[in-house]
């Protein structure tokens, strides 16, 4: 009975705390379950400090591995936990191997599943979260869409249009409801950093698991902190390839750790720019008013750029465009012309149709 989050990497739990905080407003009964796709204390618990989220009733524990050994380990481990604690919906978030995963555990055991994030598409199938997306969306019976052209692909899917809610961006209510806490002047003390710089993270496969594609970006990181320096917390899939790459050899590159969520706030606040192949960053540069290059030939989130600050760019023209960026980098900007219902009260919209969902 009652409702289970499945979170289990960086980014869930960042769009689950404010579906967690709403639920719990309203007294609903309910737990989070973690798999344990990230398990490092800055890939994962720092979030729960950061973030305010119960700490998990259980950590699967399930780790690292190759797509089918991971999926099959977060289905055995998720079977056993669903068929324990019989659920009356299992809330998943976005478009990792732990999302997916869930989505088919459950949909077999006849529990409802419902979709946070649903309807984002990349129409890139190299892309192992394209698949993870649409196999959960094809699963649940409630689809919860961040914007009206995941509505679209819904319907163009056949998807029936009362399954499908668009709530907004709970990562947003996250930005929204820590916007006090992101202090930039405080970080660049605290890590030295100075006043101006660029913020780069780097995780996608088609980016950082091949190593001659890395020492080619490594290059294009260097020439642009022969400009202006480049911070960089690094993520764990891409280190052992960058710091072979010489990355950190540059006297104008930072390398950091991956940072927890209000220190990568902070610094992408106080970032000239972001450089990034990150989902979620191109939503919060969007509301930040942060000028956002994805190195990336497609994005599943086009909202951020024709209502935020992102521009898709090609490691052939990344230094260019950055450079015409830093130009004329445009004011900031809150509130006016940011996607529709990215307002702050996604969760709580969310939480308000879970709770007539599970009585
Ligand atoms: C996963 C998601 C991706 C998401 C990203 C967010 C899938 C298929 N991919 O990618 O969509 O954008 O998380 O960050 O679900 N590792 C550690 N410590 C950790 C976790 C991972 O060192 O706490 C290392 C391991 O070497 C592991 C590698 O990172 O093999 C990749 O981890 P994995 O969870 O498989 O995928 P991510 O690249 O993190
Ligand atoms: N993030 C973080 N520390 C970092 C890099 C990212 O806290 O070092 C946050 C970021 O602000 C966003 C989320 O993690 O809220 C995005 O996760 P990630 O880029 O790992 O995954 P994606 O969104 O690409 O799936």
């Amino acid at each position: 009975t009652g409702i289970v989050h499945v979170v289990g990497a960086r980014p869930n739990f960042v769009k689950a705390a404010p579906v967690v905080s709403a639920l719990r407003g309203r007294g609903a009964h309910q737990s989070v379950v973690h798999t344990g796709q990230h398990y490092d204390d800055r890939m994962s618990a720092v979030f729960f400090r950061d973030l305010g989220l119960p700490t998990p009733d259980v950590d699967l524990g399930v780790g690292s591995g190759s797509h089918a050994s991971q999926t099959a380990a977060l289905m055995v481990g998720l079977e056993e936990e669903f068929t324990r604690r019989e659920p009356g919906v299992v809330v998943v978030y976005g478009d990792v191997n732990s999302t997916v995963a869930a989505a088919l555990v459950a949909a077999k055991l006849q529990i409802p599943v419902a979709h946070v994030e649903a309807g984002l598409r990349s129409f890139d199938n190299s892309m192992p979260e394209e698949i993870n997306r649409r196999v959960t969306d094809r699963l649940s019976d409630l689809c919860f869409a961040t914007s009206p052209e995941a509505v679209g692909h819904l319907a163009g899917e056949g998807v029936a249009t009362d399954r499908v809610h668009l709530v907004g961006n709970p990562m947003i209510d996250t930005l929204l409801d820590n916007l006090d806490r992101f202090d930039a002047d405080a970080l660049r003390a605290r890590f030295e950093l100075p006043d101006s710089y660029v913020a780069a993270t780097l995780h996608r496969p088609a980016n950082v698991d091949d190593p001659d594609n890395v020492a080619r970006l490594t290059g294009r990181l260097h020439t642009i902190a022969d400009q202006i320096p480049v911070v960089m917390p690094v993520h764990p899939r891409g280190k052992a390839a960058f710091d072979r790459a010489g990355l950190g050899d540059h006297p104008g590159v930072r390398l950091l750790d991956p940072l927890g969520y209000l220190d990568f706030v902070a610094l992408t606040r106080g970032a000239a720019a972001v450089v990034t192949d990150s989902g979620g960053v191109q939503e919060e540069t969007t509301i930040l008013g942060v000028p956002c290059l994805t190195l990336r030939p497609n994005t599943e989130r086009p909202v951020t750029i024709t209502h935020g600050t992102n521009q898709l760019v090609t490691e052939d023209d990344l230094v260019q465009a950055l450079a015409k960026v830093l130009d004329g980098r445009p004011e900031s900007r809150t509130g006016d012309d940011v996607p529709p219902l990215w307002d702050g009260r996604s969760g709580e919209r969310i939480a308000a149709v879970l709770s007539g969902w599970v009585r």
